[in-house]
């Protein structure tokens, strides 16, 4: 699949005012700085659409956008910030835990791991809350500015291990830089596809 159109919908910082479309959606999270809104804006071919920044804590509310006028990309402020404060935490867990739990038309999170550094543990917690809680999820390795290099592939290995420890089955993994533009035609692939399964009847049900 092609992006031929992407545009800003709004920002949200309450799940209950999200948009009621017929429409599938896909959602970045991660941990702070990991190159969520990156991501998107190479995904989209449109530099600036997301707002970036060196800076981790950019994004803090729940942004929309609407790609070939037919699917959302919605961009989450990250987790882990060591800056924020305590108050702040607790309500970002709060708004993402809402929107994550309650948001109908959330086909598939997209949990970004940073690829240059050894397995965290809170993404592994993230990543079995997830699971805890019924939610869809895919893997996407962010900053792959080598994506064949040793250090990649290593630290790849090592985060497929330690899902290991706890999963059965791993789920679809992605590696991308979004410097280096590598890696979103599969991303792109495995949307087209999610969207053929997209059902609006479970937007009705309650
Ligand atoms: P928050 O909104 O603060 O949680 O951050 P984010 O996850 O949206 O990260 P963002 O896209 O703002 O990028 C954070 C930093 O990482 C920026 O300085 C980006 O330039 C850098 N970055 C993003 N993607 C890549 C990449 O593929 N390679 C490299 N080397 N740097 C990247
Ligand atoms: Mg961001």
């Amino acid at each position: 699949m092609d992006v031929k159109n992407a545009e800003y919908v709004a920002t949200y910082v309450d799940v209950k005012k999200c948009p009621e479309t017929f429409m599938p959606e896909y959602a970045m999270i991660g941990r702070s700085n990991v190159g969520k809104s990156s991501l998107i804006n190479y995904i989209c071919n449109h530099k600036g659409l997301a707002k970036t920044s060196s800076t981790p804590g950019k994004t803090q509310t729940i942004n929309y956008f609407v790609i070939n006028h037919s699917w959302h990309l919605v961009d989450l402020p990250g987790y882990g910030y060591a800056k924020s404060s305590q108050t702040k935490r607790a309500e970002w867990t709060k708004m993402i835990h809402n929107y994550l739990q309650n948001r109908k038309q959330l086909q598939y999170v997209f949990i970004l791991i940073d690829s240059r550094i050894p397995p965290q543990a809170l993404d592994l917690e993230f990543i079995n809350w997830l699971g805890e809680h019924n939610i869809p999820f895919v893997i996407v390795f962010t900053k792959a500015d080598k994506p064949g290099g040793k250090d990649t592939l290593i630290n790849i290995e090592h985060f497929k291990n330690a899902l290991t420890e706890t999963w059965d089955s791993l789920p679809d993994m992605f590696v991308t830089s979004a410097d280096r533009k590598y890696g979103k035609e599969l991303i792109l692939k495995f949307i087209e596809e999610a969207n053929k399964e997209f059902s609006t009847k479970d937007l009705l049900s309650n």
